[in-house]
């Protein structure tokens, strides 16, 4: 087994980690500041999300230089110290390549737009007006709007999946294709363990760039993007091509993993495996899943029957998209949660936050940073409320930042936060880390099988096993009411409750759990 395997993936989103110089925005200098606490939770590797220089249209998910730092985040020193920091605590440090756009700014695409015989104006997708006039096809930006944009000193289109200041590369020039892993290359000789590769799915485009059908289930409460179906335009054949690109470009180093971003239905995930694929294809539909008993047991089936032979699963419940799974569920839940995530078959990844329950908080409208906010206002569509800075301590700015942070503090930050919750045994990050300690003492939880026990309406039991090194049973109660399950296996002893209590307890027959409790217990010896 890897260390992606047996290991835990803790996220960092830099800009709101933590502030080391008072611009009220996080940066390396932070983040190196906080290795104590990572290496204290017990978490195996860190992805921070994008470091590098960019105008922040989509705060650095858009790229003007691939190979350089951000000087908001620090310099290409502090990187390094960063690396060396983490790998001498034994933290695998993983960065976030970006391949779908660059910036508008990036050197290339201003050479692109320049003009027509640009050599680099086919590194971007550009298209003359329909024949009628107006946008070359109907493919909507995931922002909200034409993914078109006019450039009217040329008169053509060019294409942005994201925002207009993120125009996609075209993958297939040679070119960009050369440029694009020798970014990757960059990296990986520095010593980074590996990449979240971002917008995986829409890498590929239909070569024809036909129109996308409608989407016969989209209801106008939905997002405008999921309007259109996105045949053409998103989880293409074409993907797997630049997929096995880049996997060549990591197998030539030992030991580093690629995890694609990739909002596909399971059975989909599963065509981004092998080794011509991602290491990890994201699985989020633990996020996208009610909070019901059968239907998270119905997805853990499903997912785990779809797996190829030698793929290894992975499970996600937050990241800087989408609400916080404490906001999703509630406080009560997420403990839940963390237990179901922290004991599931396949790689665990935090959110930075989440570990202490953090929730979304509700930005007013002048405090809004989010493009996709600002394009689609209103709706609840926006990221911010989930990337509100990272609550140290009941100072001000929570310890984040000496000064007002890019974002509003959460009102709750004088209880919610590390140094209260690393004093009360019985807080949110103490049960974090409580249960990453026994994953990683646990060969079972780390690496063992799965198999599931019994699942009704409120309860999902299941077991792990890794074969001499014995078993563990998972009983989870997802409901707001106590719940007795009935056992029929051998007695049992609780080895840990969400509520951090009953440890040691003896189980034999029926185990009564209290409203959103869960326990793991070990056979009796
Ligand atoms: C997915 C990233 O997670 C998101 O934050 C970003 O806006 C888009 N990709 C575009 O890069």
């Amino acid at each position: 087994m890897t260390w992606w395997q047996r290991g835990i993936i803790y996220q960092i989103y830099p800009r709101s980690f933590m502030d080391s110089n008072g611009d009220g925005t996080g940066d390396l200098p932070g983040i190196i500041s906080r290795l104590d606490y990572l290496e204290w939770l017990g978490v195996d590797a860190i992805w921070i999300s994008p470091i590098f220089p960019s105008p922040m249209a989509d705060f650095g998910y858009d790229v003007s230089d691939y190979t350089s730092i951000d000087p908001l985040f620090g310099t290409l020193d502090d990187f390094d110290r960063l690396l060396a920091d983490a790998h001498r605590r034994g933290l695998r440090v993983l960065l976030d390549y970006v391949p779908n756009h660059t910036s508008d700014r990036h050197p290339w695409f201003l050479e692109s737009r320049s003009s027509r015989d640009n050599p680099r104006r086919d590194w971007y997708i550009w298209r003359d007006p329909s024949r009628g006039g107006g946008v070359p096809n109907n493919w909507l930006s995931a922002f909200g709007g034409s993914a078109w944009e006019w450039d009217a000193a040329i008169g053509q289109y060019y294409l942005h999946t994201y925002v207009k200041e993120q125009p996609d590369l075209n993958w297939t020039n040679p070119e960009v294709e050369a440029a694009m892993l020798d970014v990757l290359r960059f990296w990986f000789d520095r010593g980074v363990d590996g990449f979240r590769i971002d917008a995986l799915r829409q890498v590929g485009k239909d070569p024809a760039f036909r129109d996308n059908p409608p989407n016969p289930d989209w209801t106008p409460d939905q997002r405008p993007y999921n309007s259109l179906l996105p045949v053409y335009s998103a989880d293409r054949p074409e993907n797997l091509e630049v997929v096995r690109r880049f996997r060549e470009v990591a197998d030539a180093y030992p030991d580093r993993v690629l995890i694609g971003e990739l909002w596909v239905p399971i059975e989909r995930l599963m065509v981004y495996y092998g080794v011509r694929g991602v290491h990890l294809p994201f699985n989020f539909h633990l996020i996208t899943t009610p909070w019901k008993a059968r239907a998270v047991s119905a997805l853990i089936d499903q997912y785990e029957s779809a797996l190829p032979s030698g793929a290894w699963p992975n499970w996600v419940l937050g990241n800087h998209d989408r609400s916080r799974v404490g906001s999703r569920v509630g406080p009560a839940r997420a403990r839940v949660a963390a237990m179901l995530l922290l004991t599931l078959r396949g790689t665990p990844t935090l959110y930075n936050g989440d570990e202490i329950g953090m929730q979304d908080v509700s930005i007013p409208p002048d405090a809004v940073r989010d493009p996709f906010e600002r394009n689609v206002p209103g709706r609840g569509f926006g990221r911010d409320p989930e990337r509100t800075p990272m609550q140290w301590d009941a100072g001000p700015h929570a310890g984040f930042s000496a000064e007002t942070p890019w974002l509003p503090i959460a009102d709750d930050y004088r209880t919610v936060n590390v140094a209260v919750e690393r004093a009360d045994p019985r807080s949110m990050l103490s049960l974090h880390r409580a249960l990453i300690g026994l994953r990683r003492a646990t060969p079972a939880l780390a690496v063992g099988s799965y198999r599931s026990i019994y699942t009704d309406d409120d309860l999902l039991v299941y077991e792990r096993e890794a074969g001499a090194y014995g078993r563990r049973e998972v009983a989870l109660n997802l409901s707001g009411r106590p719940r007795v399950y009935r056992r029929s296996g051998a007695p049992a002893r609780i080895l840990i409750s969400t509520h951090l209590d009953r440890r040691d307890e003896r189980v034999a027959g029926a185990l009564a759990l209290r409203a959103d409790e869960g326990v793991v217990l070990e056979p009796a010896r």
